[in-house]
């Protein structure tokens, strides 16, 4: 299996057989990890660092697991509360990294393009694991996997994104990788949460929930990134679920074997009513999880054996 590139960045940079060639991998890393003995050796006395300049539950420890699974030296920092504050700048944490060794690094940051600009300037793999609105790489792949484990493809879907599109690099990325596979995407949002000239990436456009919906064979919501507003974006939370939160009424004119996906966090009651997020029959946001671990190790495992092919080049 090759994989030629020196970093995970974006959906953007990666040809089809890249994106097939880390689901394939991620496959056999679900058996693992619902195995008694969860362990691999591809990162066997490799260092991973994640650096999360930015909140994250779900996505840091998912690859907290993923590199202690496959046999790295972990260690997280937490880095609202370091240097950061102090004024350090990227660049310096950069160089103060380069002296530690490390060999894959994760890093999540509030700022678009701030993990390229770290990924030039350190000598390691590294792993976006969300910039700002730019890309979230590792959630469009755990994403292609749960879908094409519960569809048994990844071409020819009609998926569609809902909700506040503006705000992410989870749309955005899922956009880049669903299009390379030849999927159909429908984004379905207030115009005020949908980004500007988003049609030349080749999706259609909905503001009604109703209409958008129809037939498809995913619906994907996402969060209202509250966090991003600086306020005007809808007119309320309640105004905001009557027209676009998932229920069980507009789900209804979806295929029948619709998948309901959310990447967490929820807000239930906000974008998604409970009892669907719960549904067992339609919603996957569980597996979404579990195939985040194995994307991850899939990921950091692909990177591992460039970095290694290089070092003794
Ligand atoms: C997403 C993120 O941080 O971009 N969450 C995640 O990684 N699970 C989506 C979100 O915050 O809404």
């Amino acid at each position: 299996m090759t994989f030629a590139h020196a970093h995970l960045l974006g959906i953007e940079p990666l040809a089809p057989a890249d994106i097939t060639a880390i689901l394939d991998l991620a496959e056999s890393y679900v058996v693992l990890n619902r195995s008694e003995a969860k362990h691999g050796d591809a990162l066997r006395g490799l260092t991973q660092i994640n650096m999360f300049f930015e909140e994250s539950t779900r996505t840091q420890a998912s690859f907290e697991l993923a590199g202690k699974r496959l046999g790295a030296d972990v260690m997280s920092m937490a880095m609202q509360a370091s240097s950061l504050k102090k004024g350090e700048t990227l660049i310096d944490t950069a160089l103060t990294l380069n002296a530690m060794h490390p060999d894959l690094l994760v890093v999540r940051h509030p700022q678009s393009g701030a993990v390229e600009l770290l990924a030039q300037k350190v000598r390691c793999a590294v792993l976006n694991a969300g910039d700002g609105r730019h890309e979230h790489p590792t959630q469009a792949l755990l994403d292609a996997l749960t879908i094409r484990r519960a569809k048994g493809r990844l071409h020819r879907l009609s998926i569609a994104i809902c909700g506040d599109i503006a705000h992410s690099r989870v749309a955005r990325s899922n956009i880049l990788l669903l299009g390379k596979m030849e999927n159909r995407v429908r984004l379905i949002g207030p115009p005020t949460l949908m980004p500007a000239g988003i049609s030349e990436f080749g999706v259609e456009v909905f503001d009604d929930m109703r209409a958008g919906l129809e037939g498809v064979d995913v619906v994907m919501m996402l969060r209202l990134q509250k966090e991003r507003m600086d306020g005007g974006f809808i007119p309320s939370e309640r105004e905001y679920y009557h027209r676009y939160g998932l229920d069980a009424e507009k789900l209804a004119v979806a295929k029948p074997d619709a998948i309901v996906m959310h990447p967490g966090p929820m807000n239930r009651g906000v974008e998604i009513d409970g009892e669907i997020a719960d549904d067992i029959n339609r919603s996957v946001i569980r597996d979404q999880v579990e195939m985040g671990v194995a994307v991850r190790m899939a990921a950091m495992d692909l990177l591992a054996q460039g970095l290694r092919a290089r070092r003794e080049a």
